[in-house]
Parts: structure tokens; C-alpha cells; sequence
């Protein structure tokens, strides 16, 4: 069954070098079952040592979900023990995507609930298509989110919209969670609706490949070391903040890339970048 409820695609032409992979379980909206978190570590495992990956799409192939969260039904036949062994699963699962080197989007274009939401949490991006609907509603089942919520949103937006959020169980649509910080980017109705353009569960996606596209062009060592960077600035003291943003640093100065950069800046031409 491996790699059916999770399919890894590599573009090709113009688009190589993205990668987008997509939650394919439409008969129980994408909720992560045992299989599919196994599916989605696999997956995992082969970008992160993909040295042609660059940039990381994830999407659901299911209209008008993103991702249902735990499975419930699952998680109603697990013995307690059976449930620490999944939630363990699904925290490394998060944790892998969430420490990928490359640059990762969430194009969510339905409900992201739970622990599907807190998926994309461990992306750098997120863009929202119109039926975009993100919340973490653990509460209202008497439990408190278990995969990194409480710790990821509060870094994202703040311990007291984070609460606000988690104390009711309520669902925000595209504009608040824009509003709120949580999306980079959304797509809305009137813009999916014209002649042309992609149809409603497609717009999140395509938005997302238009920022992949934006990424993509760009030092792929460089975008993989500032990433490293940025995600220690927010965990670790000022000082070695600027310790790790240096040694980074460091990593860039050997590529041939960044001869790459300083000629074609001279010849007034575009850079053509080689991941090295
Ligand atoms: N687990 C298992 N099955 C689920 C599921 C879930 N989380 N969410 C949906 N399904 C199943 C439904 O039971 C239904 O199955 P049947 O056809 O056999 O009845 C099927 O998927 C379709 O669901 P709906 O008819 O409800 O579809 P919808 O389009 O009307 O609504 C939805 C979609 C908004 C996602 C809605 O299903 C929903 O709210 N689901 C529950 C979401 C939720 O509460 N998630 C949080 C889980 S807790 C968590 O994640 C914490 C953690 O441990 C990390």
C-alpha cells in the first residue's frame, strides 16, 4: 500500500527541483491513520536526502479537506498504549517534515483540523484556498492538541490568539487566519472564478507553485542554510542565534553558486544555479 495514501511527485522542465506531496486518502479525508503516517514518513525520508529537491509542495488530492486530523475511528479501537505508539509516530513525522532542508508550502484548500493543521504548522509556508478551514478542535473532544499545536502555533502567532483558538475549538476561514498570522498567502473566491483559472480545490495549489516557482531560481545551498538560520533564531539565546546564522554563512562561501552569483551580477545576466 506504500506511497498510495501519500504520493511524492517530482516536476520536471521548468518546475524541476519542486516536489509535491500529497495526502491521498479521500475515504476518510485524509485523517492520519497508522498506514499513512507510515506512507508519509517514507516519503519523508527520500526528499530530505534529495539532493535535486528544492522546494516541497504539500497538498491533498481530496476537495475541500486538507487534512481531518487523527483518525478518530482508528484511534477509537487503540488500546492506550497502541495510542501513546501513534502519537509518538505522528510527533516524529512532524518533527522530519518540520526539520526537511528545503523549503516547504502547505497549499491547504479545506478543512486542516487537529492534527492536520498542526501538519502545516511544520511547514515555512502556508497559502489558503477559499475553503480553506484551519482549527484545532481537540478541546471539543476533550483533549488538548498532541502533535506540536500548542507549541508551534504559540511560536507562530502568539500564546493568546494561540489560546483564543484552542480555548474555543473554533474553525477560521481564509481572511482571519490571514489576518491572524497564520497563512502567508490566500486565494480568494472571486479570483478562482474567473474564465481560466483553476477550478476551487486547485487555487491553494497553484498559488503555492507560483511561490515555489518564486524559491526555485534562487541558491539552493543558500536557501537550505538561511532556513537552518531562521529556525534556530527562534528557538535558541541572541548570541548563538548569530553563532548559527555565521556558521551557515560559512557553509555558502565555498559554493560554486556564489561565484555564479557574482559573475552573472557582472555580465547583467540571470544566474543558473547548480546546488553547489
Ligand atoms: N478520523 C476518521 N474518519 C474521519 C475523520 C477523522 N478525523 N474525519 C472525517 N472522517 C470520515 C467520516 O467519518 C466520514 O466517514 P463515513 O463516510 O464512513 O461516514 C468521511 O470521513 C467523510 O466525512 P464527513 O462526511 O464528515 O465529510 P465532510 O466533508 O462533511 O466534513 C470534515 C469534513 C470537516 C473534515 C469533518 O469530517 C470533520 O470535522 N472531521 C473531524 C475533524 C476533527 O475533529 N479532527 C481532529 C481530530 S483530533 C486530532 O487530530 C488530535 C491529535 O491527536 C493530533
Amino acid at each position: 500500500t506504500s506511497a498510495k495514501e501519500v504520493i511524492l511527485t517530482r516536476h520536471t522542465g521548468a518546475d524541476a527541483g519542486i516536489l509535491t506531496l500529497t495526502l491521498n486518502r479521500p475515504k476518510a479525508k485524509n485523517a492520519l491513520s497508522r498506514n499513512l503516517v507510515k506512507d508519509f514518513r517514507a516519503a519523508l525520508e527520500e526528499i530530505r536526502f534529495d539532493n535535486d529537491a528544492r522546494v516541497v509542495v504539500l497538498r491533498s488530492s481530496v476537495a475541500g479537506v486538507f487534512c481531518a486530523g487523527a483518525d478518530l475511528k482508528e484511534r477509537a479501537g487503540m488500546t492506550p498504549q497502541e495510542v501513546s505508539q501513534f502519537l509518538h509516530s505522528m510527533k516524529m513525522a512532524f518533527r522530519e517534515l518540520e526539520s526537511l532542508p528545503q523549503p516547504t508550502i502547505a497549499a491547504i484548500d479545506g478543512a486542516a483540523l487537529g492534527g492536520g493543521f498542526e501538519m502545516s504548522l511544520c511547514c515555512d509556508l502556508r497559502v489558503a484556498g477559499p475553503r480553506a478551514l484551519l482549527g484545532l478542535p481537540e478541546t471539543s473532544l476533550a483533549i488538548i492538541p498532541g502533535a506540536g499545536g500548542t507549541l508551534r502555533l504559540t511560536k507562530l502567532i502568539g500564546p493568546s490568539q494561540t489560546k483564543a483558538l484552542v480555548f474555543t475549538a473554533r474553525r477560521l476561514g481564509p481572511f482571519p487566519a490571514m489576518a491572524m498570522g497564520i497563512v502567508n498567502d490566500m486565494v480568494e473566491h472571486p479570483e478562482c472564478m474567473d474564465e481560466g483559472k483553476p477550478a476551487d480545490q486547485e487555487a491553494a495549489y497553484e498559488r503555492a507553485l507560483e511561490w515555489a516557482r518564486e524559491i526555485l531560481p534562487n541558491g539552493p545551498v543558500a536557501v537550505r542554510m538561511a532556513k537552518r538560520a531562521i529556525d534556530h533564531a527562534s528557538t535558541v539565546d541572541p548570541s548563538t542565534g548569530l553563532d548559527v546564522e555565521q556558521l551557515c554563512y560559512a557553509q555558502v562561501i565555498p559554493t560554486e553558486d556564489r561565484l555564479e552569483g557574482l559573475r552573472a551580477f557582472k555580465e547583467k545576466r540571470k544566474p543558473i544555479y547548480k546546488g553547489c
